[in-house]
C-alpha cells in the first residue's frame, strides 16, 4: 500500500486555506495524512479547525516538534517564510513553500543549500505552471514549435481590496512583483528555460499610498535574459472593485518560429446578475468545487493540483523514489532562487533608478 505522507500546514489565511482544502480532500483520497495548522491568529485558528478538524497550534516550532510530520507547507506573508522554512528543513522534513520562496537571495540560497544538505524536497508553490494552458505552452516550447524564444509579455493585476482589505497587515512588506510578478517571471523562466541577467524597472506609489498602504500601486520590468531573451512584465494591485474578476492575467511568448498568447483570466465565460455589482468572468481552471455523491464537497484546478503534486512527491520519496528522479518535474528551490534573483533586482532597480547586473 502507498505511503501516506504526515502533512502539516503554517499559516492558515486566505491562500492556506487552498492547503487546507487540498490535504482534508486528499487524506479523504488516501493520498496523505493531515495532521495540524499552526498560526499565530488564534480566532483565525479556532474557524479554521471547526471547518476542517485538524490539530491547531498557534506556535509553528512545537506543532513540528509534537506532531514530527513528513512535510510541512508554509502559507505565511511573503516576508515569513525563511525562518519557518528553514527550521523544518533542519528537523529533517520536506517542504512546500508559498510563491515566493523568499523575498531575499541570501535567504533563498540558504534554504536551498540547507534542502540539498539535508537531502530534502524543497518545492515552491509557483501555480501557473499546473494551468494546462500554460502546461501545453510549456510542452509546445520544448517540442521546439517557438524554434528560438525571442521574447515573452505578461501581466498579472489584482483588484484593489488584495492589498487593502485582504492583506493589509502586511501588504507594506510585500509590492506587486513579490505578491504577483514572481509567478510570471517563473513560467517564463520554465517555458524558456532561461536565467536573469539584467533587469530595469519603473514603478508608482501614488493610489495606495494615498489610503494609508505604503507600497507600490504597480510595477513594470524589462528583464534581460540569457540566451537574446526579454522578459517584460507589468504587476499592479490597484484594479477597480468593479473589475471582472479579482486578478487579471495573461502571457505571450514570441520566437522565430511561432507565437502563443494565454489569456489566463478569462476563459471565455461571462456572467451578470441582478444580485452582483459586476460582470464576473469566472476562471474555473484555477479553483473549483464541486460536491460527490455523499455530498462532501471536491475541490479541483490548478490552485489545487499544485499543492497535490507536493505530497505525491513526498510519498513518491518515502516509497524509496530519488530526488534526481523528480528534478526538473515540479518548481525547486532553485527555480525559487532564480526567480527572487530576478524580482530581488527589480526592487533594486526602482529605488536606484539604474540597470541592474544579475549576480
Ligand atoms: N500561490 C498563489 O497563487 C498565492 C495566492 C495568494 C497568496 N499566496 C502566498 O501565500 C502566502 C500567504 O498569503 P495569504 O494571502 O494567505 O496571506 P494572509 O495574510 O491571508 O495569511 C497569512 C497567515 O499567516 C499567519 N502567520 C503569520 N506569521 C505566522 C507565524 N510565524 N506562524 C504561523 N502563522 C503565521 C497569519 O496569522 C495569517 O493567518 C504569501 O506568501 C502569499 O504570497 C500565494
Amino acid at each position: 500500500m502507498a505511503r501516506r505522507p504526515k502533512i502539516c500546514v503554517v499559516g492558515g489565511g486566505q491562500f492556506g486555506l487552498m492547503h487546507l482544502r487540498a490535504f482534508r480532500q486528499l487524506e479523504r483520497e488516501g493520498r496523505c495524512q493531515f495532521l495540524a495548522l499552526a498560526d499565530i491568529n488564534e480566532t483565525l485558528l479556532e474557524e479554521r479547525r471547526r471547518e476542517f478538524g485538524m490539530r491547531t497550534y498557534a506556535d509553528f516550532a512545537e506543532m513540528l516538534e509534537r506532531e514530527q510530520p513528513d512535510a510541512v507547507t508554509i502559507a505565511t506573508p511573503d516576508h515569513l517564510h525563511r525562518e519557518i522554512a528553514l527550521h523544518a528543513i533542519n528537523a529533517g522534513m520536506h517542504v512546500l513553500v508559498e510563491k515566493p520562496l523568499e523575498v531575499t537571495v541570501e535567504g533563498c540560497s540558504q534554504l536551498v543549500e540547507a534542502a540539498r544538505a539535508g537531502k530534502t524536497l524543497l518545492q515552491v508553490d509557483f501555480h501557473k505552471r499546473y494551468d494546462p494552458y500554460h502546461a501545453e505552452l510549456c510542452r509546445l516550447a520544448r517540442e521546439g514549435k517557438f524554434g528560438e524564444i525571442q521574447y515573452g509579455y505578461a501581466w498579472m493585476e489584482d483588484r484593489v481590496e488584495v492589498p487593502r482589505d485582504w492583506l493589509s497587515a502586511w501588504a507594506a512588506e510585500s509590492s506587486p512583483a513579490w505578491f504577483l510578478a514572481v509567478h510570471m517571471v517563473d513560467l517564463f523562466r520554465w517555458v524558456a528555460q532561461t536565467r536573469g541577467r539584467r533587469v530595469y524597472a519603473t514603478g508608482v506609489r501614488k493610489k495606495l499610498p494615498a489610503i494609508g498602504v505604503d507600497t507600490w500601486d504597480s510595477i513594470s520590468m524589462s528583464v534581460e535574459m540569457e540566451g537574446d531573451i526579454t522578459f517584460q512584465c507589468q504587476a499592479s494591485w490597484i484594479l477597480p472593485e468593479a473589475f471582472e474578476a479579482v486578478v487579471n492575467q495573461g502571457i505571450r511568448v514570441v520566437g522565430t518560429d511561432g507565437i502563443m498568447e494565454v489569456d489566463s483570466q478569462n476563459r471565455g465565460a461571462e456572467s451578470c446578475f441582478a444580485s452582483d455589482d459586476r460582470m464576473v468572468t469566472p476562471n474555473l481552471g484555477f479553483f473549483r468545487e464541486t460536491q460527490d455523491t455523499a455530498g462532501q464537497a471536491v475541490y479541483g484546478g490548478y490552485g489545487i493540483d499544485a499543492i497535490a503534486d507536493f505530497a505525491d512527491n513526498v510519498a513518491f520519496l518515502m516509497e524509496g523514489g530519488k530526488l534526481t528522479d523528480l528534478a526538473g518535474r515540479y518548481p525547486d528551490g532553485v527555480d525559487g532562487l532564480e526567480t527572487t534573483k530576478i524580482v530581488a533586482a527589480v526592487h533594486e532597480s526602482l529605488a536606484t533608478g539604474k540597470l541592474v547586473e544579475i549576480a
